[in-house]
């Protein structure tokens, strides 16, 4: 459910006709509504008001913008970072240093003194090596950090492989059969405080069953240890719950996953930790675009929009959906490839895709475009980095200005050798 709907034949955000913004700030913009975030992330918060001891820790990664942190910070989220540059902006937002997570597979050495100076809640260890780091780190400044052992269930997430984390081809965290000894010897380290598990197997999750075996392996993990007489009072499940990208799917909501995750939990006896990004963000926003010209084709015709894979490199990269739909839409529908103007084919953002029918001129947006969106964006083909912009009701604002070609090339520099 989201505030981006038709009203008198136009497509709003919130009471704001989303032409007015272009018309303002230009295309392509990204828009986010307030009220649907703040919906999200009290939706997410309530369902899992059913457990006893929760932390919310926002993924500042799927849309790190300060505002968007403002209002989480708002709502009583703190974050889940993955580096030195989310955690200056968690704590920009207002976040208590207590109220984030430090995850991340490559923490150097810098961004940990960083973090520690910062009063950081949290770190999830990914490794052995990294705990002794932090450790060292740690005990020479007189201080232990609190931390969590970040595990590999060996769970298939069942989501699209470039964003699956949990099977033990990843990277990500230690192997499960190897967590309880490197636990231990992690706990035995001066530095350290070692108090729990974290595990997350990946993103757009769209079914409770790799998360519920995950979850459940990560239970019998934590009691193991507590057998040997270790401290686990913290348990991490990441965030990972996916979205519907397409009008009409349904999917396990919060609700549902709440439900599992609690009839799991029952006997833990431990603060549950979540990191949720996507489901918090995801339906609220938008990427509107113009649509530059449309090209006829051989089987369908090109629509090529001012938006690009630049701008919203999710298709591109994980051959993502995102509906696409015109701001004025005449009620003729087309079937068309929606492409953006980047000298690559990958800059196609949908093939053969039965659409509202569009043409030079006409706005559009691609939906759900709130997570993982502006954040990826680059500057590509020197296009410009796309701007952001939150609607509240019947007002707007710019929240991150659009960065023209212009103000990256005087960036950039020609030795006087050269
Ligand atoms: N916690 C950790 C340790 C993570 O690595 C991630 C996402 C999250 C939490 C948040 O997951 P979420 O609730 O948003 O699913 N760029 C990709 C998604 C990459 C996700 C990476 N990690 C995309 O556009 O689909």
């Amino acid at each position: 459910m989201d505030h981006f709907e038709l009203t008198n034949g136009e497509l709003h955000a919130e009471q704001v006709p989303l032409a007015a913004i272009a018309a303002a700030v230009g295309t392509p913009v990204y828009v986010y509504s307030r009220a649907t975030l703040t919906r999200h992330a009290r939706v997410f918060r309530e369902a899992l008001s059913v457990l006893p001891r929760v932390h919310l820790a926002f993924a500042v990664k799927s849309n790190p913008n300060l505002a968007v942190l403002k209002l989480l910070a708002s709502e009583g989220y703190g974050a889940d970072v993955v580096s030195a540059g989310e955690m200056h902006r968690a704590l920009a937002a207002g976040m208590p240093g207590e109220h984030i997570v430090f995850s991340g597979v490559g923490k150097t050495q810098r961004e940990m003194h960083e973090a520690l100076e910062a009063g950081l809640g949290q770190f999830n260890l990914e490794s052995e090596e990294e705990g002794v780091e932090l450790s060292a780190i740690a005990a020479a400044r007189g201080k232990r950090a609190a931390a969590t052992l970040r595990v590999n269930p060996d769970v298939d997430a069942r989501t699209h492989a470039k964003i699956s984390t949990g099977k033990s081809e990843n990277k990500f965290g230690v192997p499960y059969d190897q967590a309880a000894g490197i636990y231990a010897r992690l706990s035995a380290l001066p530095g350290l405080a070692m108090r729990g598990l974290d595990c997350h197997i990946g993103s757009q999750i769209t079914d409770l069953e790799p998360s519920r075996a995950a979850f459940t392996k990560m239970g019998e993990l934590m009691g193991a240890l507590r057998g040997q007489g270790l401290t686990v009072t913290h348990m991490d499940l990441g965030g990972g719950l996916g979205v519907p990208y397409r009008a009409g799917e349904t999917l396990p909501g919060p609700a549902e996953y709440a439900a599992m995750v609690a009839e799991l939990t029952r006997d833990w006896d431990a603060t549950l930790m979540f990191e949720p990004g996507r489901v918090i963000t995801g339906n609220g926003g938008v990427l509107v675009t113009e649509v530059i010209r449309v090209k006829a084709g051989a089987v369908h015709p090109f629509v090529i929009v001012d938006a690009a894979m630049n701008d919203l490199v999710r298709p591109a990269m994980y051959d993502a959906w995102h509906d696409f739909a015109a701001v004025r839409p005449t009620g003729q529908r087309m079937t068309a490839n929606i492409v953006g103007p980047i000298c690559e084919s990958s800059d196609t953002f949908a093939m053969a895709r039965d659409t509202d029918a569009v043409g030079a001129g006409d706005l559009a947006v691609f939906r759900t475009a709130g997570a993982y969106g502006a954040t990826m964006a680059n500057t590509y083909n020197s296009r410009a980095l796309v701007p952001e912009v939150m609607v509240d009701g019947d007002k707007w604002a710019v929240v991150a200005e659009r960065i023209e070609p212009a103000t990256i090339l005087a960036a950039e520099r020609v030795p006087e050798w050269l």
